[in-house]
């Protein structure tokens, strides 16, 4: 948070910095109990809702899904779990006007993240959105824009970030015990389902199909589709890649210790296995280069990332991992796991486990809306990254290139196909439309 205000400080009026700094004391208070709202109560947003509806030091005001049985279920799990029925919305903008609303959980489907979080921002709210942060790169750059002009806290759902065994061990690799780490790797390796060929049909009646839809270009309805199936789709996901694999991404780019773009992005893949309408890769294999300017030795870093999503089995020891490789060992570490790490010819030197911690990542957000932590966890800048990661990827993956990007101006130089998928197509008019996509 300290960075976001010194950002914020550096891009706004003497009005509104005044503004800011109160409303900073008035969050101040380590009790005070927050109001927030849940938006997505799906999948994650179960969890997030049966979590938060938990705790003290919030009150769910509100549950928001466009379907009605996902709604009416997230209301009666707080009620039975806080004692207090929250509201019910359908339209999110209602939880936007509200001016007791302090921060908003966003676990919608990836193309309304940066939508949802930028609207929430601009309307005063602090924001967690799931991972990916955005659905493309652009929208990446709109939604940081949107943190440093809001001065709001927001929170990516990257949630090793705030556990402690991948912090101990992320410690661990920044004090050099392996020595400097030219390379990570980050896999995803597990045996997912076929998603099957449907044609269009009529959306359920409890489903407000349109609003689901939003700011996307408007496709007919059709039943592998949704729930959870949209992150198999170009406009709605961005693969799995995007889904589990960005975990890792994200891992090994802390452990890497990149803290820019990187510079040149190549990626073979396609569907090698499922004959069905999914039209991500399940196959893959993503290499990039980081620019020296960034590290202080002048060295170049590389990331790699693999993906079959037809294994039954894992790598190295591991579904979803990162690898680091040190000039004088190597770390093997699973995000919900732990980790190993070895010397020369794999001595093990240290070994930890522990499981993941989502409400430590809840706290450090609701902690820094109050200002009694100071530094999110998983800023925008971090999610940002890591889904770059992922678009680049996939965008290789389809213009089978090697593509060259600049980290400043967030282009791809070399391709002006591959370019044009820096942001996406929108439905016209539409009211979620982000200012400045174009
Ligand atoms: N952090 C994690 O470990 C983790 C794990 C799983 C999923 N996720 C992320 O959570 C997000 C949701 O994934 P999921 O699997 O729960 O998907 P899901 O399809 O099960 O849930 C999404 C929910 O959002 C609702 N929704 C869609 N449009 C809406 C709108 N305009 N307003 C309000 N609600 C709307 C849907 O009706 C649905 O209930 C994704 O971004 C995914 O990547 C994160």
């Amino acid at each position: 948070m300290l960075d976001q205000r010194r950002d914020f400080l550096k891009a706004t009026s003497a009005g509104a910095i005044a503004l800011a700094m109160n409303d900073q004391t008035v969050r101040a208070a380590a009790n005070e109990q927050l109001t927030v709202a849940v938006i997505g109560p799906g999948g994650m947003g179960t969890s997030h809702t049966n979590l938060l509806a938990a705790r003290k030091d919030v009150r769910v005001k509100y549950v928001c899904d466009v379907d009605q049985q996902r709604l009416a279920k997230a209301a009666e799990a707080v009620r039975s779990t806080s004692g207090k029925a929250p509201e019910q919305v359908g339209d999110m903008r209602r939880v936007f006007d509200d001016k007791e609303v302090d921060a908003v959980f966003i676990a919608t489907p990836d193309h309304w993240h940066a939508p949802a979080s930028i609207l929430a921002l601009d309307a005063g709210k602090h924001v967690y959105v799931e991972k990916p942060c955005c659905h493309n790169i652009r929208e990446g750059r709109l939604m940081a824009d949107a943190v440093a002009r809001s001065g709001k806290c927001l929170q990516v759902g990257t949630q090793s970030r705030s556990t402690r065994v991948i912090e101990e061990a992320m410690q661990r690799l920044h004090a050099g015990e392996i020595g400097e780490i030219l390379v990570a790797k980050a896999w995803n390796s597990q045996r997912r389902g076929s998603i099957g060929k449907q044609q269009p049909s009529a959306p359920p009646a409890y489903l407000d199909f349109d609003s689901w839809v939003g700011p996307a270009p408007l496709v007919p309805y059709r039943s592998n589709l949704l729930h959870g199936v949209w992150r198999w789709w170009y406009d709605f996901g961005c693969g799995d890649m995007g889904n589990d694999g960005v975990h890792d991404i994200d891992v090994a780019l802390w452990g890497l210790g990149v803290d820019t773009h990187p510079s040149s992005a190549t990626c073979m893949g396609g569907k090698y296995f499922f004959d069905d309408d999914q039209q991500f890769p399940d196959t893959q294999y993503a290499a990039f280069e980081y620019p020296v300017d960034g590290d202080p030795k002048g060295r170049k870093k590389q990331l790699i990332f693999e993906q079959r999503i037809w294994s039954p089995y894992v790598q190295e020891g591991y579904e979803n991992g990162a690898a680091f490789y040190g000039t004088n060992g190597v770390m093997i570490l699973g995000h919900t796991q732990g980790w190993k790490m070895y010397g020369p010819r794999m001595k093990l030197l240290a070994e930890n486990a522990g499981p993941v911690e989502l409400p430590r990542h809840h706290t450090n957000f609701l902690d820094c809306i109050r200002g009694t932590q100071t530094k999110l966890n998983a800023d925008i800048k971090a999610g940002q990254l890591a889904a770059g990661i992922v678009h680049l990827a996939n965008i290789a993956a389809r213009v089978g290139s090697v593509l060259q990007f600049d980290p400043v101006k967030e282009q791809i130089t070399n391709h002006a196909d591959a370019n044009a998928l820096v942001r996406r197509q929108y439905r016209d008019g539409h009211w979620a439309v982000p200012v400045g996509v174009a």
